[in-house]
């Protein structure tokens, strides 16, 4: 049987997010209760729903198909080897996949190395440390509506260029991701993508470049790449633009990848932190 639930939504400290009241995501929910949550994901590019705790794989791969198709990761030893379409973020390897301690401690907005890069993630923290490992989360649309008309005109057209390669290469030499041979890193090439995207859905734009992927602004010199993709980086995560998620046990975080950046934050590695995350298929970004 299928339920229809009206969802009460709470705005949490920034305008970003808001807190999803007296959902189980374990039950069948109906179109409307999923059309009514995708309407407030679309207000709120952070939606927080608590007390999952006995949410399934099976029923959290479920719930994030009704907002599209999955996609799979392209480091396969961090995918869960019986549903690989849950990607296990893990210091202690939860469910035989190799342990690694968060999804990324630098600011990034998921695979925008890739083409078509997701519309969005839905994370599970199923053990989480009592101190510290918060993720942050910036608001893409706020910071660009916050950028002055001079910056605004100077990023229209402009295109910047997106890879994994140098940023994987740099997590496997730390140690933090799994040594890959030559031909297996090759496989990520360089994607352009405009700086400034139209959202698909709200025709808001937002800022679309990130410290982990974006490598640097086509066809400009090295130099003035470099200082425009750092302001960029810097305005947007300033305090005003972040909202900081504390997790509990059991909590499902869903963002919108196409207006939100995201980083994890340090916590004590002798306790563990787990996490499962599905991937939501995107559109070419314009
Ligand atoms: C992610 O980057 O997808 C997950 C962030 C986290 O581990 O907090």
């Amino acid at each position: 049987m299928t339920i229809t639930i009206q969802i009460p939504v709470k705005p949490l400290d920034n305008p970003l997010a808001a807190e999803v009241v007296g959902l189980d995501l374990n039950m069948d929910l109906d179109d409307q209760t999923i059309a009514d949550l995708h309407k407030a994901w679309m207000a709120y590019p952070v939606l927080v729903v608590r007390g999952q705790q006995d949410l399934t794989m099976e029923r959290h791969l479920e719930y994030s198909r009704r907002f599209g198709d999955l996609q799979r990761h392209t480091v396969k030893e961090i995918l869960h080897p019986e549903f690989p379409e849950i990607l296990v973020l893990s210091n202690r390897g939860r469910g035989g996949a190799q342990p690694i301690n968060n999804g990324g401690a630098y600011w990034h907005s998921d695979i925008t190395y890739e083409d078509v890069p997701p519309m969005g993630s839905i994370l599970h923290g199923l053990i989480t440390p009592p101190e510290g490992g918060d993720t942050l989360y910036a608001d893409m649309t706020a910071a660009y509506d916050a950028l002055d008309d001079a910056t605004k005109a100077k990023l229209e057209g402009l295109k910047a260029i997106h890879t994994y390669r140098t940023r994987y290469e740099a997590m496997m030499n730390a140690g933090v991701r799994p040594v890959k041979t030559e031909e297996e890193l090759s496989q990520w090439t360089e994607v352009i993508h405009p700086i400034a995207r139209t959202h698909p859905e709200t025709g808001k734009k937002a800022i679309f470049v990130n410290e982990g992927f974006t490598s640097r602004v086509e066809g400009m010199s090295d130099n003035e790449s470099r200082d425009l993709l750092e302001h960029l980086f810097e305005h947007s995560t300033q305090d005003q633009f972040v909202y900081r998620h504390k997790w509990q046990q059991g909590d499902v975080v869903m963002w919108d990848n196409r207006c939100t950046m995201h980083r994890a934050t340090d916590y004590d590695l002798s306790q563990e932190r787990s996490m499962h995350r599905t991937t939501v298929r995107g559109t070419r970004p314009v």
